[in-house]
């Protein structure tokens, strides 16, 4: 190599050093390297929770979804609404792993590409999802239930033996307090209603401190006193934690959500505030009209 090369190398790469000092991680390839993220942890510095882009998912030929592209902020609280059969079930199939795309790219913050793991280590790095029906064990009491979840946080575990730390007690007891089953906490939790155990469950849920909180359908068959209970609860934790709830109850999700997604054959029609949505002649065809 010539001095003259050498020269012009040098400075090319002198250049790029400063270039990259000023504009620090962001953009490019190399823009997750450039802030420290301990390994495994999420990176959301970008503001970003969860990234899903043009997704596809078909069973037997039927696309279930079709190029469904979805953007989460961190602590945000999103609602996602659809009619029967638009793929909101399954969008969340594939953020926790449940069902594997045909194509398209899901990342939890910027550096975890989800397409790569499995449900359980999914839920591991803090995704946790809720289903229709509340899975409770219905013979342990409310509290030993807590007690479970809690244990089943790999973070704590190991520091579990046969009792609760101070600590670990307290947060049960506030978990309690902020799922309105304080005075239920010795009860077994086939004796609730059904309410009640879905709350149990997110109660539940919350235990393993997930940085990402799935629910579907979470007020399907409760009273309006306990819809409008679990709108409180969940605009407690919006902040938080970051919410995605999956909802058919218009008036549940006019009170929680800051934003809201609808979702039609597999993709989404539009986003936006409650009113704005609720007012597009397109979510009235597909949707509220029905
Ligand atoms: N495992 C599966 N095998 C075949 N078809 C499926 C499967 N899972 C979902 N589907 C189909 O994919 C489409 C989307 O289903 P999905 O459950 O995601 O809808 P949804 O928006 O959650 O509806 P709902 O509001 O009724 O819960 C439906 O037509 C459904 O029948
Ligand atoms: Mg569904």
């Amino acid at each position: 190599m010539t001095p003259d090369l050498m020269q012009s190398g040098a400075e090319r790469w002198a250049r790029a050093r400063q270039r990259a000092a000023v504009h620090g991680g962001s953009g490019g390839r190399a823009a997750p390297l450039a802030h420290p993220v301990a390994p495994g942890a999420i990176d959301t510095s970008h503001g970003c929770i969860l990234y899903v882009d043009d997704v596809h998912v078909s069973f037997d030929g039927y696309k279930a979804l079709n190029g469904l592209c979805l953007n989460i902020a961190l602590g945000e609280l999103r609602a996602v609404i659809g009619p029967n059969g638009a793929g909101k079930t399954t969008m969340l199939d594939v953020i926790t792993g449940r069902t594997k795309p045909d194509r398209g790219s899901v990342y939890l913050g910027t550096t975890i590409d989800l397409l790569r793991w499995r449900e359980p280590q999914i839920a591991a790095m803090g995704v946790g999802r809720k289903f229709q029906k509340p899975t409770v064990f219905e013979r342990l009491t409310v509290w030993e239930n807590l007690e479970l979840a809690l244990a089943a946080d790999k973070r704590v575990r190991s520091s579990i033996t046969f009792r609760l730390s101070a600590p670990q007690r307290a947060r049960l007891v506030e978990l309690l307090e902020l799922i309105h089953l304080e005075a239920h906490a010795q009860r077994p939790a086939g004796a609730l209603s059904h309410g009640q155990k879905q709350w149990l469950e997110i109660g539940m849920l919350l235990a393993q401190q997930p940085r990402l909180l799935l629910l579907d359908e979470p007020v399907a068959g409760m009273t309006d006193d306990e819809t409008e209970r679990t709108a409180q609860l969940l605009r407690t934790l919006k902040g938080q934690h970051t919410l995605v709830v999956v909802e058919h109850d218009m008036a549940f999700v006019r009170a929680i959500a800051d934003q809201v997604t609808v979702l039609c054959d597999g993709a989404v029609l539009t986003e936006g505030g409650f009113e704005q949505v609720a007012r597009d002649p397109r979510v009235i065809e597909v949707y509220l009209g029905r």
